[in-house]
């Protein structure tokens, strides 16, 4: 089954090696999906609280490996601590959420249009769900699938992101303690390439019947065309270029700290993080003086230091990607500002009051980019890296314009103290999630979570709604009257006088 041992270290001390093991063949996909057939129809019949009381005690197994498993977080990905624990709540509040969902998961009675018949509809599980996530949220993402999942009488196969085989693993066997039955859940350790090979196996062979995939668009497009030729819809959750309006009216101070969140909280390294500020002209000068200034002095480095805005980039590749590629977007008429240098830290290029040693780890500059145009390559990619654009608007439309042009659409904000500009803006942007007065980040484990246009296919997770993905309805109709009575044709019609007029 292994091929070739797999490192992943420390991003803050890359020196820390945090897992060594083998990476999975495309064989060993294939084997965990045939796995996951076999055991899906005992689960299944499993009476779904049974499975919401595994799901249960997920959550307080979790709970209870709370600080150890945010400290994996941290060590492995780079997240700071307070975040980390952020994430892994996120997990024990899905598990809330979904426990209770074991004794509804409700179908509906429905009346027929014939007496002596009754209708029905229920909630089937989709089968065996293939789940191949990002890193960046290495253990809260995943289990937005994986909870669901689950919980609906679906078997599982995850595949977390080959950076982070750690988190992976610790996650498994907190969901395996929770008393899954064997094959329910397997963790495939394996890199891309190797995944979407096995992928294509498995879904050859008619092993797999869901998917839900984390990630860049590029590769959401892969795999949304690989399922189409399957006849399957998966569940995508893309990048996101997520605007930020700031009117005339807002409290500046309050944009600025969502600005400073949203922008370079992980590193700028969410699908949530803001992309572009757009900010009025008449307060313009003002929020980017701010804004500098607070990322001036915003303390960066050892994730696990107190108060520290960010830590490293989660792996080599992403700091790789923004240094080669994003900040060279940074073009002649924009202002750069936020630090004492741009890209990697290093000792020559220093960042004043860095936390820590930033020879041991992949630590970069923060970049506030001002004066972006709305045609600039910088407007309309996804940089995911601690830089922001601040862009400058006249009137409402151009704000809108703004912040739809790049086509994606995950999230969004708007600071104002104006009801009507924040009513009109949930209006018109065409964002899955609009944060009213808070940042782009930081959406609750409980509301309809996704995007459109290039973040996504319409699908949504958490919540009632990702019920959708992990169910299909089946309806049922029982006809007890001993005769066939045929639908649309032996219905009784009502008598009614049509031309009945009320006299003037
Ligand atoms: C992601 O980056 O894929 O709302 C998810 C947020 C987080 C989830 C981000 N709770 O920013």
């Amino acid at each position: 089954m292994s091929v070739v041992d797999h490192l992943s270290t420390n991003p803050a001390d890359v020196s820390d090696v945090v897992w060594c093991g083998p990476m999975a063949d495309a064989d060993a996909f294939v084997a965990a999906a045939r796995a996951a057939r076999a055991a899906q129809p005992g689960w299944a019949a499993t009476p779904a609280p049974r499975r919401g009381r595994a799901i249960q005690q997920i959550g307080r197994i979790v709970e209870a490996n709370k600080e150890s498993l945010a400290r994996l977080v941290t060590r492995e990905i780079g997240k700071p601590y307070p975040e980390a624990l952020g994430e892994v709540q996120e997990i024990v509040d899905t598990c809330d959420f979904f426990l209770g969902e074991g004794r509804r998961l409700y179908g509906q009675t429905v009346p027929s249009e014939m007496p002596d018949k009754q209708l029905f509809t229920f909630r089937v599980p989709v089968g065996v769900a293939a789940i191949i996530t990002a890193g960046n949220f290495p253990v809260a993402v995943p289990s937005w699938y994986l909870v669901p999942a689950l919980l609906c009488g679906n078997a599982v196969v995850w595949k977390p992101a080959d950076y982070t085989p750690a988190l992976g693993q610790a996650l498994g066997a907190l969901f395996q303690a929770g008393g899954l039955p064997d094959g329910v859940l397997s963790v495939v350790q394996a890199d891309g390439p190797t995944t979407f090979a096995g992928l294509e196996r498995a879904l050859d062979e008619g092993l797999v019947d869901k998917v839900g995939f984390t990630g860049s668009s590029a590769v959401g497009r892969e795999i949304g065309a690989l399922c189409g030729r399957h006849l399957q819809s998966p569940c995508l959750e893309l990048g996101g270029k997520n605007p930020m309006v700031v009117t005339a009216d807002a409290d500046l101070d309050l944009a600025v700290e969502g600005a400073l969140f949203g922008g370079f909280g992980t590193a700028g390294q969410r699908c949530t993080s803001l992309g572009t500020a757009i900010v009025h002209e008449d307060v313009y000068d003002d929020f980017l003086a701010r804004l500098t200034r607070a990322v001036e002095t915003a303390p960066i480095g050892d994730p696990m230091a107190k108060d520290v805005l960010y830590g490293p980039m989660i792996d080599e590749k992403f700091l790789q990607h923004f240094v080669d590629n994003h900040l060279k977007l940074i073009a002649d008429h924009h202002a750069v500002s936020g630090s004492t240098g741009v890209g990697r830290v290093t000792a020559d290029n220093p960042r004043a009051g860095f936390v820590g040693d930033f020879e041991r780890g992949l630590y970069v500059h923060p970049t506030i980019v001002a004066g972006v145009g709305i045609d600039d390559e910088l407007a309309n990619t996804e940089t995911f890296g601690p830089l922001v654009g601040v862009a400058r608007y006249g009137s409402f439309d151009e704000a809108i314009a703004f912040a739809n042009g790049h086509g994606y659409g995950l999230s969004s904000a708007i600071y104002t103290n104006n009801p009507t500009s924040a009513l009109r803006f949930r209006e018109r942007v065409s964002a899955g999630m609009v944060s009213v007065n808070n940042s782009t980040s930081g959406a609750e484990a409980h509301l309809p979570f996704g995007g459109n246009g290039k973040s996504g296919n319409g699908s949504r997770q958490s919540g009632v709604w990702v019920l959708d993905q992990f169910t299909r309805w089946q309806s049922m109709n029982w006809d007890y009257a001993g005769k066939l009575q045929k639908a649309q044709m032996d219905v009784d019609d009502v008598d009614a006088d049509l031309d009945f007029r009320l006299e003037d």
